[in-house]
């Protein structure tokens, strides 16, 4: 059975990795998919993929851009998506340097990204969920990509590890904002251990970099070690649990962390 049928989703940093999968889950669960990405050749690529299965549209942005989140609105209501059921928070960047090493810029570009990426689309698109909630029988939905690293300390990027904290807190606040105003809106978070993508891949690389004596295969294979189910993650396990918390399958949760990363936290 289709989990999505009739409803409209919004999903950042789509062109590629999860969210790649997770556009390509949600339209084949039956929902029309608008993604967003700042890259656009790999946008427009990722949509012939995706409509295999169904209706998606692309749209080019920058997350962390105000002036793209109001050509993003225009766009909206050009196309009259007045109601949105689901938004996905998932671009986001990892430093993957030495602290010691990380200058102001990259700092800014990090907490960009990653922090003030997510407070626009929550912002910008809740007038819009909270007309999809209402003249619906379920509620809105909101997913944010936080990371094990929001809930423990990370071993190569703290700053990484400070900004998905933020999103762990935040998701946690914002669950408080929409039930004290008894807006129909649920927003929860997923936290992905290590999964196969290129910020995987960055993953491996800044595990190198801080041990300059690791060779490739053994970076790869301490991620496996780290990891007590004893592979990686595909970005197909994320985007499994990212549609739970998008169903009405999950729709007593709200405020709540979905961890999905083969045990590394249960440690
Ligand atoms: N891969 C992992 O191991 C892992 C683990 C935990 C959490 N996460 C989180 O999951 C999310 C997706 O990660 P991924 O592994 O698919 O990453 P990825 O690097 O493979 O893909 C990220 C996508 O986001 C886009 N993006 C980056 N900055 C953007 C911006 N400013 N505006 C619009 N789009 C932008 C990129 O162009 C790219 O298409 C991220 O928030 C990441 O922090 C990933």
């Amino acid at each position: 059975m289709k989990k999505l049928n009739n409803k409209i989703a919004i999903i950042t940093g789509g062109a590629k990795g999860i969210g790649l999968e997770v556009s390509r889950l949600f339209v084949q669960n039956g929902a029309l998919v608008i993604y967003t990405d700042k890259n656009k050749k790999n946008g427009e690529k990722s949509l012939k993929e995706i409509n295999k299965y169904g209706n998606a549209i692309f749209f080019q942005m920058d997350v962390s851009k105000e002036l793209d989140w109001k050509s993003f609105l225009k766009f909206l209501k050009v196309q009259k998506f007045n109601k949105i059921n689901i938004l996905v928070n998932n671009a986001g960047i990892y430093l993957g340097k030495d602290i010691l090493k990380v200058t102001s810029k990259d700092f800014t570009e990090l907490i960009s990204i990653n922090l003030l990426g997510t407070f626009f689309g929550i912002k910008f698109i809740t007038p819009h969920l909270k007309r999809a909630g209402e003249f619906s029988n379920s509620m809105s939905s909101i997913i944010n990509l936080s990371s094990i690293a929001g809930l423990v300390g990370s071993r190569l990027d703290p700053l990484y590890s400070m900004s998905k904290g933020g999103i762990t807190t935040f998701t946690k606040s914002m669950a408080i904002y929409y039930g004290n105003r008894k807006y129909p809106i649920r927003i929860n978070q997923i936290h992905p251990g290590i999964i196969e993508t290129d910020m995987g891949k960055q993953v491996e690389d800044s595990r190198i970099i801080q041990n300059p004596n690791m060779s490739k295969k053994q970076s790869y294979n301490e991620g496996i070690k780290q990891t007590p189910i004893g592979r990686l993650g595909s970005p197909n396990e994320i985007a499994q649990g990212i549609l739970y918390l998008a169903s009405n399958d999950s729709s007593f949760m709200t405020g709540s962390s979905l961890v999905v990363d083969g045990g590394l936290t249960a440690q």
